[in-house]
């Protein structure tokens, strides 16, 4: 039986997240969804808001096999190895993506072996990122077309 952790920052979860979340879940035996502390990041929604939204979304979606959870310190590699995770899985839409991507998915191996998978999401989701969704809220605009209801909701300058 093989784990998958899908880890991100889910600043909010968008369609795009839920999309690699549910082909995960098509090829692994059984998903963990991880919102990740990113010290590099300021997050706009908390931990435990992300976190309610990502669970949330992915009761609505429907999706089998996949559970929810934290890590709100220490390293993603050590988080798989206690979770007996056998590969990290993250969606990557571009070239900038890679270069984000390769590597924290070499320092992963290094840390513990484990080996990161990238899959794509539809190409409707293939330019929908978590900032572009706050920017486009916070600016008046309409987000529906990328995030799940949950999140919409929670969003600032929702419609009413
Ligand atoms: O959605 P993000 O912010 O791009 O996700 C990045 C994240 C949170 C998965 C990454 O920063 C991470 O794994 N942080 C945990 C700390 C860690 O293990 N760092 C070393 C390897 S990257």
């Amino acid at each position: 039986m093989t784990i998958a952790v899908c880890p991100g920052s889910f600043d909010p979860v968008t369609l795009g997240h839920l999309d690699v979340i549910r082909k995960a879940s098509a090829i692994f035996d059984e998903v963990i969804a991880v919102v990740v502390h990113n010290p590099d990041k300021a997050p706009f929604f908390t931990l435990a808001q992300r976190m309610q939204l990502l669970e949330a979304s992915v009761s609505e979606s429907g999706i089998d096999g996949v559970s929810v959870d934290s890590l709100e310190s220490g390293l993603l590699a050590d988080y798989c190895n206690a979770r007996g995770a056998g590969a990290i899985v993250k969606g990557v839409r571009s070239n900038m993506d890679i270069g984000y991507e390769l590597p924290m998915a070499y320092v992963n191996e290094n840390l513990s072996g484990i080996q990161t998978v990238f899959m794509l999401p539809r190409p409707e989701y293939g330019h929908v990122s978590s900032s572009l969704v706050r920017q486009v809220a916070e600016l008046g605009g309409d987000p529906s077309a990328y995030v799940p209801r949950a999140v919409l909701q929670m969003l600032p300058n929702r419609a009413q």
